[in-house]
């Protein structure tokens, strides 16, 4: 299992989104708080096993690194795997943090549009999903201005073996709905989310924010999807407030 990690203190544990890696956190890896861990594995899973492997691969990482109790979160699809965690090991957690993503599960429409996504990938590899995800993943603002910002996530979607995307895509696909679950979520929530996100919108957040009991929403301005990358300063500030505010 691979992690990146950095600061001393309360961990904190980065979940990455559908097509990146644990590098996609490094901006808030270079920025952690003093008296904060933050943690960011690459998410690994078993055959068959779906968005609840990946669960469980945190849930060793946690093992491994003898850490009882955490903050835990993610964006998008680490979001969807927070949410599988929390169903398995909610005591683990000492607060949650849910960027850019959805309780929902797909649509029909969108489970179509995952396996036409497979399909793109098997004939044309990671390049070709990199075409077609970036204009989902970064605002246009971003695509426009922050070449280097595109630079990375083109990068790191390319890195990615075929069998990782694949099996990621189908985990996301058949992933279940975890709507009635927000109810039941005991610690404090923060929720994510870019105002230009297409992918997740933030009303989405702001239901969710109606729906558990103990969380607030942030909006960061002028993001898309990948807020974390586009706005990492404002990002990290909100994230950072939310650890001090429920120590
Ligand atoms: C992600 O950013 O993790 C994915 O775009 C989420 C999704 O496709 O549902």
């Amino acid at each position: 299992m691979r992690w990146l990690e950095s600061g001393s203190g309360w961990p904190v544990v980065l979940l990455h989104a559908f097509p990146l890696s644990a590098d996609m956190w490094r901006p808030q890896l270079a920025a952690v708080p003093e008296g904060y861990r933050f943690i960011a594995p690459d998410l690994c899973t078993r055959p068959g096993e779906g968005i609840d492997g990946y669960a469980r691969c945190a849930g060793a990482l946690l093992d491994r690194l003898e850490i009882d109790t955490a903050a835990i979160g993610g964006l998008s699809m680490g979001g969807y795997v927070t949410f599988a965690l929390y169903r398995l090991l909610s005591r683990r957690f000492s607060q949650l943090i849910l960027a850019d993503t959805r309780p929902q599960a797909d649509t029909d429409d969108g489970r179509a549009g995952r396996q036409a996504l497979r399909r793109l990938l098997a004939e044309a590899g990671a390049t070709a999903v990199a075409d077609v995800m970036l204009p989902r993943l970064l605002s246009e603002r971003a695509r426009r201005e922050q070449p280097d910002v595109v630079t990375v996530v083109r990068t790191l979607i390319e890195a990615q073996p075929a069998p990782v995307l694949d099996a990621a895509i189908v985990a996301m696909m058949e992933r279940p709905d975890s709507t009635p679950d927000l109810a039941h979520i005991a610690v404090p929530v923060l929720l994510i989310a870019g105002e230009h996100d297409e992918v997740t919108p933030p009303d989405v957040a702001q239901e969710m924010e109606r729906a558990i009991p103990r969380a607030r929403a942030a909006v960061i301005p002028e993001a898309g999807h990948l807020s974390n990358l586009e706005r990492p300063g404002v990002f990290s500030r909100a994230l950072h407030d939310f650890l001090l505010a429920n120590i």
